[in-house]
C-alpha cells in the first residue's frame, strides 16, 4: 500500500468514535517502534515530522524510513508535517512526498491565519495533499491562566465555521487546555470539553485534532527520576480524557513527549545497570521496544484504533 492521506482515516474514526494516533518521528528506532506496534494490532497510523526533526535527520532520511515502514508493514500510513510555520516549509514537504501538512497560523491574527492557511490549502489540494490548520493558542495557555482573561488562548467556537469555510482546511487543531511537553498542568488536569462539544455541535462530522496529548506516563517519569534524571512535577493528560475526546469529534491525537520519556527512561535505566556498555544497539534496542509497547497500549486502550487499518 502506498502512503495515504488522513481523509479516509478521519471519516472512519469520526463515525467509529475513535482517534488516529499521530506520533512524532525523529530516527529509525522511533519509526520502527511505532510501526511494529501498529502492525501487531492492525492500526492505521499518522507519522509526523516537525521542522526540528527535518533539520535533525534530514527530510529524505525520514521519508525513506517511513517508506520502508510502509513496505515492511503494509499498513495505511499518512506522513504529516507537524506545526509548519510558513508556506515555504509546507510546500517543501508537499513537493517532497508528504501526504498531509499542518500550517500552524495560530500565532497570527485571525485574518492573517486565514490568508496563510488558504494559501497552503490551495497549493496542497492541487497536489492531492490534505491540510491541518490551528485556531487558538496552545503553548500560551499555562501563561494565560495567570492573566485576567484566562480564556484568551482557548479556541473560540464562534470562529471555527468561518475559518474552515474560508480556508477549506481539512482538519483543525484546537486549544482546550492541553499544552506541549511534560509539564501540562500545575494542579488538577482540566480540559474544556464544553468548547469541543460546541464546535462539534456547530460542525458535525468535521475532524478535530488534539495536540499536546501525551499522558506523561508516571512509570517513565519515575524511572527517569530514579536513574539520575530530574523531572519533578511532570504531568500529562489523563488517558480517560483522551478516550473521551476520541469518542467526540477528535480524530487525531498527537503524541511526542511520551515517546521521548519512554526512550530516555529506558536508556537511563540501561546505563545505570550496565555502565560499561558502549554498543548503541544495546541501549537503542530496548528503547525501541519500550516505544513499541507504549504505542501498542495507546492504540488499543486509549485511542481505540486497533483493528481499523
Ligand atoms: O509539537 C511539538 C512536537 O513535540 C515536536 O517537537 O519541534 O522539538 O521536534 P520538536
Ligand atoms: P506532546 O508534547 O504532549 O507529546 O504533544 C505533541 C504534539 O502536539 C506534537 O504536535
Ligand atoms: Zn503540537
Amino acid at each position: 500500500m502506498p502512503l495515504v492521506t488522513s481523509k479516509e482515516m478521519f471519516k472512519k474514526a469520526y463515525e467509529g468514535g475513535y482517534a488516529i494516533g499521530a506520533f512524532n518521528v525523529n530516527n529509525m528506532e522511533i519509526v520502527q517502534g511505532i510501526t511494529e506496534a501498529a502492525k501487531e494490532v492492525n492500526a492505521p497510523l499518522i507519522l509526523q515530522v516537525s521542522a526540528g526533526a527535518r533539520k535533525y535527520a534530514k527530510h529524505i532520511y525520514l521519508m525513506k524510513l517511513i517508506e520502508a515502514a510502509v513496505e515492511d508493514t503494509g499498513l495505511p500510513i499518512c506522513v504529516h508535517l507537524d506545526h509548519g510555520e510558513d508556506f515555504e516549509i509546507c510546500k517543501a514537504c508537499i513537493d517532497g512526498g508528504f501526504t498531509s501538512v499542518m500550517i500552524d497560523g495560530s500565532k497570527h491574527p485571525f485574518e492573517e491565519n486565514i490568508r496563510l492557511t488558504k494559501q497552503v490549502v490551495d497549493y496542497a489540494h492541487s497536489k492531492g495533499v490534505v491540510v491541518e490548520g490551528e485556531l487558538g493558542r496552545l503553548a500560551g495557555i499555562e501563561d494565560a491562566v495567570n492573566v485576567a482573561d484566562k480564556d484568551a488562548a482557548f479556541t473560540d467556537p464562534g470562529q471555527v465555521e468561518e475559518f474552515v469555510s474560508r480556508t477549506g482546511v481539512d482538519s483543525l487543531a484546537i486549544a482546550i487546555g492541553t499544552s506541549h511537553g511534560a509539564y501540562k498542568f500545575k494542579g488538577e488536569p482540566k480540559l474544556r470539553f464544553d468548547i469541543l462539544e460546541e464546535i462539534q455541535r456547530r460542525m458535525p462530522g468535521y475532524p478535530i485534532v488534539l495536540h499536546g496529548a501525551s499522558s506523561v506516563i508516571p512509570e517513565f517519569v519515575d524511572m527517569i527520576n530514579q536513574y539520575g534524571g530530574q523531572m519533578p512535577g511532570a504531568r500529562g493528560v489523563p488517558e480517560e480524557m483522551l478516550r473521551k475526546a476520541a469518542s467526540m469529534a477528535v480524530c487525531k491525537i498527537n503524541i511526542d513527549s511520551d515517546l521521548r520519556l519512554a526512550m530516555t527512561a529506558t536508556i537511563r535505566k540501561h546505563f545505570a545497570e550496565k555502565p560499561g556498555d558502549f554498543d548503541p544497539r544495546q541501549y537503542l534496542g530496548p528503547a525501541r521496544t519500550a516505544i513499541k509497547e507504549l504505542v501498542k497500549n495507546k492504540l488499543v486502550n486509549v485511542l481505540g484504533c486497533s483493528g481499523k487499518a
